[in-house]
């Protein structure tokens, strides 16, 4: 449905992103995560056909978005990271000024997203607080409901009551058959929205992974209390387990799917207390920004 081929571009300074690579199937939802300056704003307006790149290309449906952007833009969706609204203008009047350029003609799917993210329309978008400004956007983004929906940091300024219908809104179109791609710091709302999700960082992508993928890498550490703290050091010293702490008889265990082998060992003791921590997603992600920075 979407795909980037080896797109690149270089600004005077030097930054820029290349040999960016990947694709979007119809209905999937990608997610594009990187550090602040990683490139993901630059790939996207290559994405929208607003920028003309220096080698690659990115095609919507076949079409090419730089060459064919006339006809292309009939498909998109699309919030920006920094809307530049025009002045003077109501929310209303910005979300009609959009509704007549897309050429759309039913309102009842704009008047109902305005109703779900509860702001007052007729308020002039100069006096609009960040997060109002960004529920305008989600709306321009949705209403004319497009195949596909490009966004740019969608819940930046958004509590997370609007975070929550925010998502909800991207599950429903995707279950509809909408092609999301959207880049995020949020790492919960990447994990509730998305299929697979891209890594990039100084304008390289340093992996393409599904989300389950993800999760399967997601550590989990035990804390263990034993009853007797002399059962404590049997274990420590028989289990073949790697420890991460000990004091006493709490002895800390992390592990990553081998669950066989930790209860095999924690059910020879009396055990008094069992926690278990998981670690976040934004964790397995940062130390993949770690090593490949290592790397270099
Ligand atoms: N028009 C431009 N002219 C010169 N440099 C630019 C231009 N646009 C972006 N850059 C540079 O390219 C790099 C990537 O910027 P980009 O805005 O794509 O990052 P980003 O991943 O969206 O970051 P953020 O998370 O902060 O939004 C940065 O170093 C930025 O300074
Ligand atoms: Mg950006």
């Amino acid at each position: 449905m979407l795909t980037v081929e080896q797109l690149s571009k270089t600004f005077p300074n030097g930054k820029g992103i290349f040999n960016v690579s990947f694709s979007v199937k119809k209905g999937e939802v990608f997610g594009f995560l990187g550090p602040n300056g990683a490139g993901k704003s630059t790939t996207i307006r290559h994405i929208m056909g607003f920028m003309k790149p220096d080698k690659g290309s990115v095609t919507v449906s076949g079409l090419n978005t730089w060459t064919q952007q006339g006809i292309v833009q009939k498909y998109l969706g699309y919030l920006p990271g920094e809307i530049a609204f025009i002045e003077g203008m109501t929310g209303k009047s910005f979300l009609d000024f959009m509704a007549e350029m897309q050429g759309m003609k039913q309102f009842a799917r704009q008047d109902e997203l305005i109703d779900r993210f509860q702001f007052d329309v007729k308020t002039p978008i100069r006096k609009m607080s960040k997060g109002m400004k960004q529920k305008v956007g989600i709306v321009a983004a949705f209403m004319h409901q497009p195949e596909v929906i490009i966004l740019d940091e969608p819940t930046s300024g958004l509590d997370p009551l609007m975070q929550k219908v925010f998502i909800n809104l991207v599950l429903e179109e995707k279950a509809r058959g909408t092609t999301f791609l959207m880049s995020s710091h949020s790492f919960p709302e990447i994990e509730r929205t998305c299929d697979r999700a891209a890594i990039i960082k100084d304008g390289v992508i340093l992996t393409v992974k599904d989300i389950h993928e993800l999760q399967s890498m997601q550590r989990k550490l035990f804390e263990v209390t034993f009853e007797r703290a002399a059962d404590a050091e049997v274990f420590i010293r028989t289990s073949g387990l790697v420890i991460e702490f000990i004091d006493g008889n709490r002895v800390r265990v992390p592990v990553q799917g081998e669950y066989a082998q930790f209860l095999a060992e924690t059910s020879k003791y009396a055990i008094r207390n069992l926690d278990v921590f998981t670690q976040s997603l934004e964790d397995v992600f940062m130390n993949y920004y770690d090593r490949k920075g290592a790397l270099q």
